[in-house]
């Protein structure tokens, strides 16, 4: 548990970097490569935040990167903190907090994730729109803390419509320019991990609604939606669910996937804040 306050590593982060943010980014396993992209960027590794948990997987930097984008100003995660290395929820969703407290009114949430629908087979990109928690704990249960957010939030409309409206836009706009990536929708199922799911609870999951499967990204966008943040999730899918492919699964083919995408992805990300804007 971290007795620690997210505006305290608000006030720690705007000591490095004044100026106002708008839109945070969490890059997810493989594409953390992103962060590259950022202009005049300061890198600020999380032991050195206050409160800040560190991340200890692979392919994870582990740092807060911000700096500007064609002009608009971003905070970027490259790593998050997943609850399968044994974080409490609380610490899971302090960045997100964090990025609240900084004032960042929108969250753009990525992940590696398997896909359940043939369809999307790896190397695409899914914009999320909505999700299932199987992970078998809210992040929000305890005291609520009432400048953050109600009781009892709403979550009818995690996923912003509009968002995902830019998304498939400027993935139409790249295509014509060329570029050859499938773009899906569908339902993020969120599981606490870190096995890969077995070919029954793949059948499972798709029976219950869920398109794509992965270990992250629920938790921080119930916690941004609790503060008031627009979300936006997008998921690169790196490798079919268990038993649809006949293959076995690795963490390497889910980095190395990341990794073939991550030109598109960059494009895609970096059109997709300029629509958001500052
Ligand atoms: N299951 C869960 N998480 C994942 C997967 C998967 O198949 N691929 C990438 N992250």
């Amino acid at each position: 548990m971290t007795s620690k306050d997210p505006r305290e590593a608000a006030d720690f982060i705007r000591s490095r970097f004044d100026r106002p943010i708008s839109t945070a980014v969490v890059l997810g396993s493989g594409l953390g490569a992103f962060a590259d992209e950022i202009e005049d960027a300061v890198r600020i590794p999380y032991e050195e935040i206050p409160g800040f948990a560190r991340s200890t997987v692979e392919g994870h930097a582990g740092q807060l990167v911000l700096g500007s984008l064609d002009g608009v100003n971003v905070a970027v995660q490259q790593g998050r903190f997943h609850f399968y290395e044994g974080y409490e929820m609380e610490q899971v969703i302090f960045p997100t907090r964090t990025f609240a407290s900084l004032g960042a009114k929108n969250l753009i949430l990525t992940n590696a994730a398997g896909s359940l629908n043939t369809d999307m087979k790896p190397g695409s990109l899914m914009v999320i729109t909505d999700h299932l928690n199987c992970m078998g704990v809210n992040p929000l249960r305890g005291k609520n803390d009432d400048s953050f957010g109600p009781r009892f939030p709403d979550m009818t409309e995690v996923y912003d419509r509009e968002f995902q409206q830019f998304v498939e836009e400027e993935a139409a706009a790249i295509t014509t320019k060329g570029a050859d990536f499938y773009l899906g929708r569908g339902v993020y199922c969120g599981l606490s991990g870190p096995t890969y799911e077995t070919p029954a609870e793949i059948r499972m999951y798709r029976l219950l609604g869920a398109d794509a499967v992965g270990m992250s990204t629920v938790p921080e966008a119930i916690a941004a939606r609790h503060a008031g943040l627009r979300v936006l999730g997008i998921s690169c899918i790196t490798n079919l669910g268990a038993g649809l492919s006949g293959e076995i699964i690795h963490h390497a083919e889910v980095m190395e996937t990341g990794d073939r995408v991550k030109g598109v992805f960059r494009e895609l990300l970096r059109r997709v804040i300029g629509r958001i804007g500052s």
